[in-house]
């Protein structure tokens, strides 16, 4: 069917990996599987306006101003992958994208928002085939495409991307709900993300995951995620927090250590990312408070907390981690639903 003039909007979360994703092959699949929280306050919002057109064209504002640099990379994933959007060849589209968490807060917004991207894309398809649904899987594979660790924020609570014989359905292309896999406690588990530095990223992850071809421990790093999936696996079906923690933390800290043996190598946390983790091991000690942290590829720290501890830890992180933060400043999350209509 021929569209006329229209508009979809969808919302997807960020998503924070527990077990990372770092170091690819072919084409945007995953040297190891990787496991996720889908985030629920960190969001994009993308309103997609088509109209007939002779050919396919677009225009991108972020937060209503041009974004030439976003536009660029919407156009390069497009123009590769226009066979899987054919009603596009006959629209022009004007993209409008918000984020609903800050723009220099150092937190990777390329997963919200190529996924957000990708399901008003999809709704436009489904709307010329006049199906009644999007197909998540092709969903999935074309955030995958477009973000890797994008493929894994459409779904709620949590997601696991890469083929692995710990649960059954799991492909390298694209990624699937743990929601009926995981044990209640993790259901509305709590994300405090601590920003330590607002700038930009000191690697892109494209640059970061190609370190991983000549990095002398690659071959080690995906053997132990593999295991780590399959025992966080484990952990996550029986509710099991100290194992979780063990993992969660572990796979952190191998990420660091995999950007510091790099060639060139970097160093990706700050003194107060070192500050907030050893405050937060005491505090865990003291107390026994089930708290943890994670880190993405950059200095902020993720707290994560069981919903039943939030009173205790989000104090302790205002009377002793705040000072550490950027202007103070930090962002309350937890885990979510993935993307949706708007
Ligand atoms: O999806 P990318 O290419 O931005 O890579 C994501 C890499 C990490 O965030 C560090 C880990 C992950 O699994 O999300």
């Amino acid at each position: 069917m021929d569209l006329n003039n229209g508009t979809v909007k969808w919302q997807s979360p960020s998503n924070i990996a527990l077990v990372k994703y770092w170091g690819k092959r072919g084409k945007q699949l995953p040297q190891n599987p990787s496991v996720s929280f889908t985030l629920s306050n960190c969001r994009t919002e993308t309103a997609v306006t088509y109209e007939p057109s002779d050919a396919f064209g677009l225009d991108f504002r972020f937060d209503g101003k041009e974004a030439p640099e976003f536009q660029s990379k919407i156009q390069d994933f497009l123009t590769a992958h226009l066979e899987c959007f054919p009603s596009l060849n006959r629209l022009h589209l004007q993209i409008d994208s918000h984020n609903t968490f800050p723009h220099s807060s150092g937190i990777a917004s390329s997963a919200s928002s190529m996924s957000a991207l990708v399901m008003c894309l999809l709704d436009i398809e489904r709307m010329a085939r006049e199906e009644q649904d999007i197909d998540m899987k092709q969903a999935s594979s074309l955030s995958r495409l477009a973000s890797g660790s994008a493929c894994r924020s459409l779904f709620p609570k949590m997601a696991l991307w890469g083929s692995t014989d710990a649960l059954k359905g799991s492909t390298d292309e694209y990624a699937v709900s743990l929601e009926q896999e995981i044990h209640p406690v993790f259901k509305n588990y709590r994300d405090s993300i601590l920003i330590v530095s607002d700038a930009k990223k000191a690697v892109s992850s494209r640059a970061g995951h190609a370190l991983m071809d000549s990095n002398p421990y690659a071959e080690t790093r995906y053997m132990v995620a593999k295991r780590n999936i399959k025992d966080l696996l484990t952990a996550l079906r029986m509710g099991d927090l100290e194992r979780f923690i063990q993992i969660t933390e572990s796979e952190a800290m191998q990420l660091h250590a995999l950007m510091m043996c790099s060639e060139p190598s970097f160093i990706l946390m700050k003194p107060n990312t070192l500050r907030i983790i050893n405050n937060l091991h005491e505090f865990r000690k003291e107390t026994d408070i089930p708290v943890c942290f994670t880190l993405d590829a950059g200095p902020n720290v993720h707290v994560l907390y069981p919903d039943q501890h939030a009173e205790m830890v989000e104090r302790f992180i205002m009377d002793e981690l705040e000072q550490y933060c950027f202007d103070g400043r930090w962002i309350l999350d937890q885990v979510g639903e993935g993307a949706s209509r708007l």
